[in-house]
């Protein structure tokens, strides 16, 4: 994978031939194979090889997809190249796979294009088998407030959180664009909780590893990697790819170092940060059979750190959107918020139980934001059935959460910005059982305590100390979302003024 070389106009045109040769050679060969099985779920008759790709198109596939929901029902199949995946949209069916048959559908796909760039390595992707059961129930354990030692995680957010509220505060009356220091934020609090440090804005580790997740995120969804997955036969070849594959050694290379260092100065039983706890716990394990090893640990901060960066940041970046064009929404959290605050130098985490409408408003939030649209795809372990249809084992499941976020039927105000999506007619918060911007069952995300911690500190602080205004010279705010691995807000402007306390 090393020496990839630039290639001329001429080698792509040949390269061009022998790929369309490659093929029509397959054609004959997998004639047979684009079938779905005895009772599969339905979906478009497939081409051989090409399975269903002319049914979508690569640039926007999403109105194909609601056509095909529209036509075959909740649980339909396509085909991406020879292999099938199944869709599954809409509560009960997706409740009955994530829930009621967790361990069936706790999978996850291994021969992807992101499988081979990240080596089989980390949590995220990790297939359902002990490597992943430990290092998950690790991660939830230490996550959880007060497992990372004397310093508490609200400590820890609000350190970051101070740094955010000075940048502001200098700019008092004017426009900023507050997606970089949201991001920056994210990835802070998890540096914070990972490696016992945070970040200048400007550090190489920040620049760099962003740098490489970015454009990997990029080269994971577009064209190169689904055709990488759905022709074996050009993964050698040196096309657009390869760059992702250097991308994640180099970010490789960065933990590691982060590991080193903290090998060098912990102290056995006294952690910092998450590497010390896991360091702690390498020990403990000398002599037993684990999965556990310093290659895994650095895979796996780098997958925390990746999980929680652009999912909250996105998911603030849609709060504060929502909450200019929607000013009462705004003014109606800032009274409850100074109402349950006074006196008090900040916020707590616990103070959600007096603040029912800001909890509805950032429930509401996360619903509206929908941020990781068809979760993490899964996979069956094992023969399975859904809905009464019968799935093989090791056949690609894609959770539409979307489709319950906004499901008829579920919410009160399933197309509208309502934060009485999540309050009764007294006024208390309540979570309808289609609330899952986490997902649901085994492979739920693991962060949601933290992310739930964070965007409650984040969105109450600033409401307190800020008056967000939309400002007059930038048109109607447009609420149509980017669409990446996960879904964000086109970049905006914010007018902050100070708000006197
Ligand atoms: C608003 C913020 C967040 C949202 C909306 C979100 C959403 C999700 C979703 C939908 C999944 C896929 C679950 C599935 O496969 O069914 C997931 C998985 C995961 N998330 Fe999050 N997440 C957020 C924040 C975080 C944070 C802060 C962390 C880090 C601590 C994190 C770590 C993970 C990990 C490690 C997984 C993989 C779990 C597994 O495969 O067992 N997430 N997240
Ligand atoms: C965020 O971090 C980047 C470097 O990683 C820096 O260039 C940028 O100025 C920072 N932005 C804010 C608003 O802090
Ligand atoms: C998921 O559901 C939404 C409707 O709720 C739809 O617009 C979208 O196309 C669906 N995506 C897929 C992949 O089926």
């Amino acid at each position: 994978m090393e020496t990839h070389t630039e290639f001329s106009p001429a080698c792509c045109t040949m390269l061009v031939s022998v790929v369309l040769l490659g093929l029509c050679i397959c054609f004959v060969f997998f004639q047979l194979r684009s079938r779905r099985t005895k009772n599969f779920p339905p979906g478009p008759p497939a081409l051989p090889v090409l399975g269903n790709v002319l049914h979508l198109s690569l640039k926007n596939p999403l109105k194909d997809f609601e056509r095909l929901r529209r036509t075959y029902g909740n649980v339909y199949s396509l085909f991406l190249g020879p292999k099938p995946v199944v869709i599954v949209s809409g509560m009960k069916a997706i409740k009955e796979a994530l829930v009621n048959r967790g361990n069936d559908f706790a999978g996850r796909p291994q021969d992807l294009f992101v499988n081979d760039v990240t080596e089989g390595r980390g949590v995220i992707l990790a297939d359902y088998g002990p490597s992943w059961k430990e290092h998950r129930r690790f991660a939830l354990m230490t996550l959880r407030n007060f497992g990372l030692g004397k310093n508490s995680m609200e400590e820890r957010i609000h350190g970051e959180l101070q740094y955010a509220v000075d940048t502001l505060a200098k700019n008092p009356g004017k426009a900023v664009s507050p997606g970089a220091m949201f991001h920056n934020m994210s990835s802070n609090i998890i540096c914070q909780v990972l490696f016992g440090k945070r970040f200048e804005y400007d550090d190489e580790f920040l620049k760099v590893v962003v740098q490489c997740y970015r454009e990997n995120a990029k080269i994971t969804n577009g064209p190169w990697a689904m055709l990488y997955d759905s022709f074996p036969m050009i993964r050698n070849l040196p096309l657009p790819f390869a760059k992702a594959f250097k991308n994640f050694k180099t970010s490789q290379s960065f933990g590691l170092r982060l590991v080193a260092e903290h090998k060098k100065t912990r102290v056995q039983g006294e952690p910092r940060d998450f590497l010390d706890c896991y360091l702690d716990e390498l020990v403990k394990r000398d002599n037993d059979d684990t999965t556990f090893s310093e290659n895994e640990l650095c895979s796996f901060a780098l997958d925390l750190h990746f999980a929680g960066t652009d999912t909250t940041s996105n998911t603030l970046l849609t709060g504060f959107l929502y909450l200019m064009a929607y000013p009462h929404v705004q003014e109606r959290c800032q009274q409850e918020i100074d109402q349950v605050l006074e006196g008090k130098l900040k916020a707590a985490f616990d103070d959600r139980h007096n603040m029912p409408y800001v909890q509805a408003v950032i429930h509401e939030v996360q619903r509206i934001a929908n941020t990781v649209p068809l979760s993490v795809f899964h996979t069956t372990t094992k023969d399975t059935e859904l809905m009464g249809f019968s799935i093989p084992k090791g056949i690609m499941i894609i959770p539409n959460l979307t489709s319950v976020l906004d499901e008829e039927g579920q919410w009160k105000f399933p197309n509208e910005f309502n934060p009485e999506n999540f309050l009764n007619d007294q006024g208390e918060f309540l979570k309808p059982e289609a609330f899952m911007p986490f997902s649901a069952g085994p492979r739920m995300c693991l962060g949601e305590g933290l992310a739930r911690m964070e965007l409650f500190l984040i969105m109450v602080t600033l409401l307190r100390k800020f008056k967000f205004v939309w400002p007059e010279d930038a048109g109607e705010p447009d609420f149509t979302p980017v669409y990446g691995v996960t879904l964000s807000p086109k970049p905006y402007c914010m007018k902050v003024q100070l708000r006197a306390t």
